[in-house]
């Protein structure tokens, strides 16, 4: 059951978390499993999908190009395939605020025989679209997005293709993604080299499907080649979505920091490009344990908090890909915990939802810590006794959900204002707020909740 959305949510400080939750499906999953089952030829039936602003972005643009797909409930879908065979759009493709949405369709619709033009809010029309347009237009597209980033509206001339051999120029699941999808809308073999690994769904679903990619990874382990055969085909199969590791980020680290906290997280999808948060929150000094079952597709299971106070460490390198959406909850972790926590080559963050260093840096201070920005990360001096704040989401999910949880740990009322954006995401997170923290007064959940 989800709540109307507020504008603003107000939340004060918890005595501890505990419990069991489980989270909203995955986030990334649920876009690549409605695209490539509406892709595949035959019928899937997708069970967990995350009912987000950003999902049904995709998948109403599906629609929009023929895709029969059932809302059975809002968790359930029925894709009727249109394999491999899009219609012409009538209208726009409008993307929302999901950077998802329009790389990944934009790889698809470069190699269609028709025109499209994809459209976004105003955050994602300020987000660099060049990444993208530079190796479909060496594939052969025709794509033109707003000035040097190519910024969208993106215009796309339908046009034949001819795989290339590409090295990302920047760690992204979603230019790989992109490019990957053009090559099978292309001729001959289309081949991306990663040099620091990103999250991996791409080639887990496009294996699911029926369309296993070739990948090599060097002896060394640090450079992978993903190849793809243009012409090859998708085939339907029912797919369950599990928790989005991202969104349960929340809850996981700040019981990791709460001294008696103890929560349990259930049906959480735990891909190891995804759970680099587990990492760091043990050099930090966190007591977790995590399981995992085994599964066809995408590793799921438990994850299991308990509290306790936690030391400063540094974060950089080939781990930021794999940590980059949890960036401002663990800058939220590292306000509390002892000593300086250090985030190095996270120059990504600035050109996310929001600039998501300035953003943090700005909103961390609100409540009293103390942070040195860098081109390329932050320093939190952690340890600093916090007092409630009100802040800005700055109309990104991840900004408002961190700050929320920040306002778990502050004397006083924190109000974040604007927190529409948290439906991108996590529609239900109010909910799962009150359902995991225990405040003060009664013992049991209090949550002044959202006016
Ligand atoms: C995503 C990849 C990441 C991530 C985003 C989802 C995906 O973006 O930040 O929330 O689903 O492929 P980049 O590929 O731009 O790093």
């Amino acid at each position: 059951m989800s709540r109307a959305p507020a504008s603003t949510l107000t939340v004060r400080q918890a005595r501890y978390l505990r419990g069991e939750i489980s989270v909203p499906g995955d986030k990334s999953l649920s876009h690549r499993a409605v695209l490539f089952s509406a892709l595949a030829d035959g019928t899937t039936v997708i069970d967990g999908f995350l009912p987000g602003e950003d999902c049904l972005c995709t998948m109403r643009a599906l629609q929009a190009m023929g895709c029969v797909i059932e809302v059975d409930s809002k968790t359930r879908l029925i894709v009727h395939g249109v394999g491999g065979k899009l219609s012409p759009p009538l209208e726009p493709l409008d993307c929302g605020n999901s950077g998802t949405a329009m790389r990944l369709m934009a790889g698809v619709l470069a190699g269609q025989n028709f025109s499209s033009r994809l459209i976004g809010d105003a955050s994602l029309s300020s987000r660099p679209m060049k990444r993208v347009v530079d190796p479909l237009r060496l594939m052969g597209a025709k794509i033109q997005g707003r000035g040097d980033k190519h910024t969208a509206p993106l215009e796309i001339t339908g046009a034949p293709l001819t795989g290339i051999e590409y090295t990302l120029p920047v760690a992204s699941a979603q230019l790989k993604s992109c490019i990957l999808l053009a090559g099978l809308f292309a001729t001959g073999t289309t081949s991306v080299v990663e040099t620091t690994p990103t999250r991996d769904h791409t080639e887990r679903l496009l294996a699911y499907f029926h369309a296993p990619p070739v990948i090599d990874v060097a002896p060394e382990g640090k450079t992978k080649t993903i190849r793809v055969r243009g012409g090859t085909k998708l085939h339907a199969r029912d797919f369950s979505v599990p928790g989005d590791f991202s969104s349960a980020a929340f809850w996981i680290a700040a019981a990791a920091a709460m001294p008696g906290a103890d929560l349990t997280v259930t049906n959480l999808g735990l891909n190891g490009t995804r759970t680099g948060l587990l990492s760091v929150l043990l050099r930090m000094g966190a007591h977790l344990n995590e399981n995992i079952n085994d599964s066809s597709c995408e590793p799921f299971g438990t994850v299991r908090v308990y509290g306790r106070k936690l030391k400063g460490t540094k974060i950089a390198g080939a781990e930021i890909p794999n940590v980059i959406d949890e960036l401002p909850i663990i800058a939220v972790v590292a306000a509390l915990a002892e000593g300086d926590t250090e985030i190095r080559d996270a120059q990504e963050l600035r050109v996310k939802e929001t600039d998501r260093i300035a953003a943090m840096a700005k909103n961390l201070r609100a409540f009293g810590v103390e942070v040195t920005e860098h081109d390329d990360g932050m320093t939190v001096h952690g340890g600093s006794p916090l007092s409630g704040a009100r802040v800005a989401s700055f109309g990104d999910h991840r900004i408002a959900m961190a700050c929320a949880v920040l306002g778990l740990f502050s004397k006083g009322d924190t109000v974040v204002e604007d927190i529409a954006c948290i439906a991108t995401s996590y529609p239900t997170f109010q909910e799962d707020l009150h359902k995991v923290a225990y405040f003060q007064e009664t013992g049991f959940a209090s949550f002044l909740g959202g006016r």
